[in-house]
Order: C-alpha cells, then sequence, then structure tokens
C-alpha cells in the first residue's frame, strides 16, 4: 500500500525519484523519502506528510548522486512520522531499503537481530530488512538480499542500494507490485508504470520471486537460486498524459468526464453488432460454462459494488445461481468450492490483499476464475485462469469512477457471454442489449453535460450530517456506490438502503429536512419505489430523485427530480452511477475537502 521508485543512470537520481514518487501517491501519502548514493556514500531525505514537504527539504538540504530509490507511505506498521519514513538503513548507513508491503514475521526476525547486536530506531516492520541484509552480507550484495528474503514472510516489494556495491540497485518482489523501466542507459523500478512513463515506454512486470539487479550497464533477472532468468520487454501504448490532470482541477473530475471513451474501450472489440461477443484472454468453452453450477463474484470496496450488479444481470441473464462475497469474509468462511464453480473476482488494481487471499482458495479447490481488473500484468490478471481487462486507463483519484463504470460494462458483458454460450437469451434478445449497450457512450455523455444541475443541488445539501439512499433491484445497488463515494471524499455520514428494507429499522433516522437520494430507474420496481418515497417524505424527508426520461409521475411526490437519458433499465447503473459520483464530488470541494486523497483511504490495499 505504498509506492517504491528507483533509478541507476547519468543524471542526478533525486529529481527522477521525486517525479516517480509523484505519479504514486495515490498508493499512500503519510510520508515519503528517498535515498541517494554518491561516491559511496547514502544519503537519505525523508519526512512525514505529503511528497511537498519532502521537496522543501530536499531544497534545503539537497542530495546527491546517480542512483537512488525512494517511497511513498501509507503507514501500517507505526505511526506516520519522520522516523518511520522510507527508506530505513542499517546501522551505520551502508544499506538503504524501499518497502511496500508486510513483513509478518517481523518481530521473530526483530528478535533474532536484536540478540545478535542489531539497534532498531522506528516501529515499522521494514526496518529488519536493511539489518537482516547486513547480517547476510558475506562479500555478495545480491547474496545477502537473496538470504535476506528467504527468510521474510509476508508481501513486499523491496528496493535495495548499498554503499558496500555502489554500481547496484537491486529489487525483488513478492505479492505486492513491481516493474522495471528499461531507458536508454538508464533504469528504473516503480510500484506502477505511470512512475516511469516520462522516461521510458519498455517495461518487465516481475513475477513474485523475481530479483532484479540494476546497473549502468543494463539489468540482470534472477530467480531465488541466483540464476539468471530470461523475460518479455514490455511495450506501454498508453500516453503519459493520461495520467495527468489534463486541465481538470483533480483527477476524480477528469476521471468522472473520461468515462464515455472508458466504456466505449472496453466494449471496443467485445460487443459489436451481428458478432458473437469476443473475450479473447477467457477461454471457457460452451462445455465448461454448460457445467458451471454456482458462480461466486467476490471483491472489495467499489468493485464489490460493481459485483451487486454483476449478480442481478447475471443470474438475470444467464440463469445461473450468483453468490457475492466481500473478499475479507469469503477467504475465512470455508465457502463451498469445487471444480463446477466459477469465481469472478474484480478488482481495479488487481493487488487488493484480500481479493488475491479469495482468489487463491477457489484455485487451490480447483474453481475456475476468471479476473476483472483494470491493471494489466497485475497479480490477480496473472494468477487468474481467465482475463477481462477493463479498458479505464490509469485511475489516480482514489476514489473510484472511470474504473468502476468500466467494471459494470464487463459485468454485463460476461452475463451475455454466458447466455449466448447456454443459449439462455434468444439472438434477438442479445443483439438488443447489445444494441442498448452500443448507445451508453453517448448517453454517458449527456448526463455528465447536466453536471451544473447536480453541483447546483450539492451547494445546497453539503452542509448536512447524514444522507441517505435507497433503491430497489439495480437501483440498490447504485445507492450502495452512491453512498460509499459521498461518505470516502467528503465525510459525511451515509446509509445506502433496499427500499423496502428502511421501515424495519433505519426510518426511525428519518426527520424533518434529513436529505434522500432516491432512484427509481427500474419499471417493474417504480411503483413500490414510490411508495417507499412517500414513507419518507411523510416523515418530512427532503427528497431528490433519479428517474428515467418519461417517468413523469414521481414530480408531485419528490422535491427535486434528476431525468436520465431513457435507457434499457437493465442498463440504467451505468448512468444512474454518474449524477452520484459527481454529487459527491461537488459536496467535498464545497465542504473544502482533499478530493484526490481522502483522510485514511488508500487506492490500492494490498494488506488485510
Ligand atoms: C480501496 C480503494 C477502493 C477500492 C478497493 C478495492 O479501498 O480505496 O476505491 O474499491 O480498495 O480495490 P480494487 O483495486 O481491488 O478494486
Amino acid at each position: 500500500m505504498c509506492g517504491i521508485v528507483g533509478f541507476i543512470g547519468k543524471k542526478e537520481a533525486s529529481p527522477i525519484l521525486i517525479e516517480g514518487l509523484s505519479k504514486l501517491e495515490y498508493r499512500g501519502y503519510d510520508s515519503a523519502g528517498i535515498a541517494t548514493m554518491d561516491n559511496g556514500n547514502i544519503s537519505v531525505a525523508k519526512c512525514k506528510g505529503r511528497l511537498a514537504n519532502l521537496e522543501n527539504k530536499l531544497k534545503e538540504e539537497p542530495v546527491k548522486g546517480n542512483i537512488g530509490i525512494g517511497h511513498t507511505r501509507w503507514a501500517t506498521h507505526g505511526e506516520p512520522s519522520d522516523i518511520n519514513s522510507h527508506p530505513h538503513t542499517n546501522e551505520v548507513g551502508t544499506i538503504s531499503v524501499v518497502h511496500n508491503g508486510i513483513i509478518e514475521n517481523y518481530i521473530q526476525l526483530r528478535e533474532k537481530l536484536i540478540s545478535k547486536g542489531y539497534k532498531f530506531c522506528s516501529e515499522t516492520d521494514t526496518e529488519v530488512i536493511p539489518h537482516l541484509i547486513d547480517y547476510y552480507f558475506k562479500g555478495d550484495l545480491v547474496e545477502a538480499v537473496i538470504k535476506a528474503v528467504s527468510r521474510m514472510e509476508g508481501s513486499y516489494a523491496i528496493g535495495v542500494i548499498s554503499a558496500k556495491e555502489p554500481d547496484k540497485l537491486i529489487a525483488v518482489r513478492k505479492d505486492s507490485p513491481l516493474i522495471v523501466g528499461v531507458g536508454d542507459g538508464e533504469y528504473f523500478i516503480a510500484s506502477d508504470v505511470p512512475a516511469v512513463l516520462n522516461h521510458t515506454r519498455d517495461v518487465y512486470y516481475l513475477n513474485d520471486n523475481e530479483f532484479v539487479v540494476l546497473k549502468h550497464d543494463g539489468v540482470t533477472i534472477l530467480n531465488e537460486e541466483n540464476e539468471k532468468i530470461e523475460k518479455e520487454l514490455s511495450h506501454v501504448t498508453w500516453n503519459a498524459d493520461a495520467a495527468e490532470k489534463g486541465g481538470y482541477e483533480d483527477f476524480m473530475l477528469k476521471e468522472i468526464h473520461e468515462q464515455p471513451k472508458a466504456i466505449r474501450d472496453t466494449m471496443t472489440s467485445r460487443i459489436a453488432l451481428g458478432k458473437e461477443i469476443t473475450l479473447d484472454k477467457i477461454t471457457l468453452t460452451k462445455e465448461q460454462i454448460e457445467k458451471i453450477d454456482k458462480i461466486y463474484i467476490v471483491a472489495c470496496g467499489t468493485a464489490y459494488h460493481s459485483g451487486v450488479v454483476g449478480k442481478y444481470v447475471i443470474e438475470k441473464l444467464a440463469k445461473v445461481s450468483v453468490e457475492l462475497d466481500i473478499a475479507s469474509e469469503f477467504r475465512y468462511r470455508e465457502p463451498l468450492i469445487n471444480e463446477n464453480t466459477l469465481m469472478i473476482v474484480v478488482s481495479q488494481s488487481g493487488e487488493t490483499a484480500d481479493t488475491m487471499a479469495a482468489l487463491r482458495l477457489a484455485k487451490s479447490q480447483n474453481a475456475r476464475v476468471i479476473a476483472v481488473t483494470n491493471v494489466v500484468g497485475s497479480s490477480v490478471a496473472r494468477e487468474a485462469d481467465d482475463v477481462f481487462y477493463t479498458w479505464a486507463g490509469p485511475e489516480i483519484a482514489v476514489a473510484s469512477t472511470k474504473a468502476y463504470i468500466t467494471m459494470l460494462i464487463a459485468m454485463y458483458t460476461i452475463a451475455l457471454f454466458l447466455a449466448e454460450k447456454k443459449g439462455t437469451l434468444s439472438k434477438e434478445e442479445i443483439e438488443n442489449i447489445k444494441k442498448d449497450m452500443l448507445e451508453l457512450p453517448d448517453k454517458t455523455e449527456a448526463v455528465i453535460k447536466d453536471k451544473e444541475e447536480i453541483q447546483k443541488y450539492a451547494s445546497r445539501t453539503y452542509m448536512h450530517k447524514d444522507i441517505f439512499f435507497l433503491g430497489r433491484g439495480l437501483d440498490y445497488a447504485v445507492a450502495l456506490e452512491g453512498s460509499l463515494k459521498l461518505k470516502e471524499i467528503s465525510y459525511i455520514h451515509s446509509e445506502a438502503y433496499a427500499a423496502g428494507e428502511l421501515k424495519h429499522g433505519t426510518i426511525a433516522l428519518i426527520e424533518k429536512g434529513t436529505v434522500v437520494i432516491a432512484l427509481a430507474t427500474q419499471n417493474n420496481l417504480f411503483d413500490k419505489m414510490l411508495s417507499n418515497i412517500k414513507e419518507v417524505k411523510t416523515r418530512g424527508a427532503n427528497v431528490l430523485a433519479f428517474a428515467l426520461e418519461g417517468d413523469k409521475k414521481i414530480e408531485g411526490t419528490v422535491d427535486k427530480t434528476f431525468y436520465l437519458p431513457n435507457i434499457n433499465p437493465l442498463l440504467a447503473p451505468v448512468l444512474s452511477v454518474i449524477p452520484l459520483q459527481l454529487f459527491a464530488y461537488y459536496v467535498a470541494v464545497q465542504k473544502g475537502c482533499d478530493v484526490d486523497k481522502p483522510r485514511n483511504l488508500a487506492k490500492s490495499v494490498t494488506v488485510e
């Protein structure tokens, strides 16, 4: 849940490391630090708080050298503080390490090292690493790192430099992401591709337990036995600008505006009229699909909410029973899995620890696993049998928007794919849904154009302390996501309720002036929803409703209605979530919150 970078080349390392870290702040921003090496001496600069603090510090006390490592932290072991910031070093400052992940056996390692005379100064798990390398160093740095890593349990992507061998940077990963950038006479490591894109587009995606040694004359990749291995270099085709703000005030607003394109890209080559659904990285055959008797959709956070939609549509279209689980629950609840089980894991980052564990559990019990992820080469993508890549492009804001919407597209596409193979829908029915899906990019565009209406509403409601979201069926799924978005970035207490359930308890919280956002896009449930809206209106709620164009019946009942372009109600979540994202965004802006980096949250949660 941190970001690491590393550089070796002819240029000064410090500005390159800082620039790389700025692209990784979405992974954590409790503290930042770098270590560079010059003439065999390591200099460390690190401090609590945002990267800007470190930049100011470096202005006063620059560090020199053309080899270095850097870190942006999301605290797990030890509060955010200067001393707990990375890089960490051995006592004499000759080995410096940055680490993303958790060393689970760090207490045992620490005790062992203390008994050998080592002294610790931070509360972190990471600090054991430089000491362990020091302990195992017998004249060969690579061997010492391999030995130290073999003693470590947990997850890690680490970068190491050492005055003992000042010509190299060593890195390794297990269960935490790490890529290697290959430039012209300069080499990089990073937790994610955007950190190197200004310098190179050629990258190696490292697998677990692969070590990389970067030197001025090239890159060597080794296995745990210290044997050389060959890997294919990948060329990144997406633009570095895609990871910049591009004129918007925040990444979140930019990413909301990118949704029409993200939807279009995700459907491209998969959904075309008159053609079978093509999912190139899903190799499930008709026979295998017919044998599936249960599907689990497992995910966390926003990805889980896309699964709520997935459950509805897969059951409806493909007529197979779907269980939906939160990954951290699934992994510990002894779920019933066999070779006829299909698991769909959904993870924007592809690195969420609980989702990975759920995937591994299912695989160990012979289930077939499809990963839906936005990150090529991510851990879930590599370990699943099949992959559905959402083509949302890099998402930087912590609160997910465009990645979520493309997860919805993935759910519809997979549902149609299964329905097509199983024959649960006629060709005509499938064609009609595809036709409606192909209209989504233009219709989402139209919803975003109306953003000022939402902005006005947000400016009237941002001071409220509680906001409720209601919906039935697919509208309930969207209510969950709308409520989460609001909580995440505006810190307003909010709850999403299945509208029919409200009367069993939560309606007690509704009083004069309580803001209720009601979704009413599902025509088969419209009248029921109207009754539920009346229930809260009677108790004094102030109701904003979302309905499809033409459903004028709602107007007399609510305080304000926002109309969405008419669409097949099955696909309405793709449209109705957008005003809720915008609402959360504008409320947060009105409240002066840091929209892209909400407190206590991280984009990618690679720890349990
Ligand atoms: C974090 C993020 C959420 C995200 C969740 C799951 O909590 O802040 O936005 O939905 O992790 O992440 P994943 O990468 O697995 O989709």
